[in-house]
């Protein structure tokens, strides 16, 4: 039931279900197939009465993912490019739907959709090693799995725009900072630290603990969607230019980019 390519589901006792994303020769880049792969855990994730938490967690040290995969991407037209910021912003929207809390655990990079997968999650674990940054403005695009809306809402409005208009990176310490994680522990620790706050928010009336996620969520349920749609518009709008082709093959070549605002 729970047999992927891309993934490693664990189930354990008291109701905790590990999802381990397992790309590490590729960073972990979320191509199509493991985007699927994820929505369609989650799908079985929600629907499995036996989970009470759930832990997103990387098979790779150096980094818990670097993003969409612009290998996929720079191929792509424009309805495909829309296409893949719907499919991310559904898994986005996915984690904060299943009635289960969702922690994640980030070693090393969280970039771009890496962040955004992140801020749908409902807890935020990095080590000492964890780095974060929204890219995308360097290869000619904007957030597209939700990164416009969500990291304003837990860091606020002015750090979102600053990270999000320079695609500055930030380490943990700044991350914690802005309150876009809640803890940071040491590399080897990290999975001891989910895990354990996996086990006591486990040990909580399922009832209560499902409808806590629920009603909090209810806090920006009314117009998120209306958000999302018209980051996928704004997206798709950006996917047709010039400098999201140049901004996306330059990285492919390890060069700067040319942008000429077109
Ligand atoms: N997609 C495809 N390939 C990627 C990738 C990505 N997101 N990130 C890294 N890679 C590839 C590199 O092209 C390189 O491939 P080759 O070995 O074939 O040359 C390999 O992974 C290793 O990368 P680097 O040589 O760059 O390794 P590094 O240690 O010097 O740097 C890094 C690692 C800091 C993660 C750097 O690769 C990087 O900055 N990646 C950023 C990618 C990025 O911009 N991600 C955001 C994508 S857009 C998105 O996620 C949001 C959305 O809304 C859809």
């Amino acid at each position: 039931m729970y047999d992927y390519k891309n993934l490693i589901v664990d189930k354990l006792e008291k109701g905790i279900c590990i999802v381990t994303f397992n790309r590490p020769k590729v960073l972990n880049v979320f191509n199509e197939d493991t985007l699927n792969e994820f929505s369609d855990v989650l799908d079985k994730i929600g629907n499995d009465k036996k989970i009470k938490v759930v832990v997103l967690l990387s098979a790779c040290e150096k980094a818990f993912t670097a993003g969409a995969d612009i290998k996929e991407m720079v191929k792509m037209d424009k309805e495909e490019g829309k296409c893949f910021s719907e499919l991310g912003q559904s898994i986005a929207r996915k984690i904060e739907k299943i009635p289960q809390p969702v922690i994640i655990g980030i070693n090393g990079y969280a970039l771009g959709g890496g962040v955004e997968f992140a801020c749908a999650c409902d807890i935020r674990i990095a080590t000492d090693k964890s780095r974060f940054s929204q890219p995308e403005i360097d290869i000619g695009v904007i957030p597209g799995w939700g990164g416009t809306q969500r990291l304003s809402r837990i860091v606020g409005i002015a750090k979102a725009k600053e990270m999000i208009y320079t695609g500055m990176r930030i380490d943990a310490h700044e991350a914690f900072e802005i309150g876009l994680v809640n803890h940071i522990v040491p590399a080897n620790k990290l999975k001891e630290a989910v895990l354990t706050l996996a086990l006591t928010m486990a040990s909580k009336g399922r009832k209560a603990l499902f409808s806590a996620k629920k009603t909090i969520n209810k806090l920006y349920e009314s117009f998120i969607d209306e958000g999302l749609k018209f980051e996928v518009d704004k997206w798709t709008e950006i996917f047709g230019t010039h400098d999201r082709k140049e901004g996306m093959n330059a990285f492919l070549e390890g060069r700067h980019p040319k942008f000429k605002d077109k």
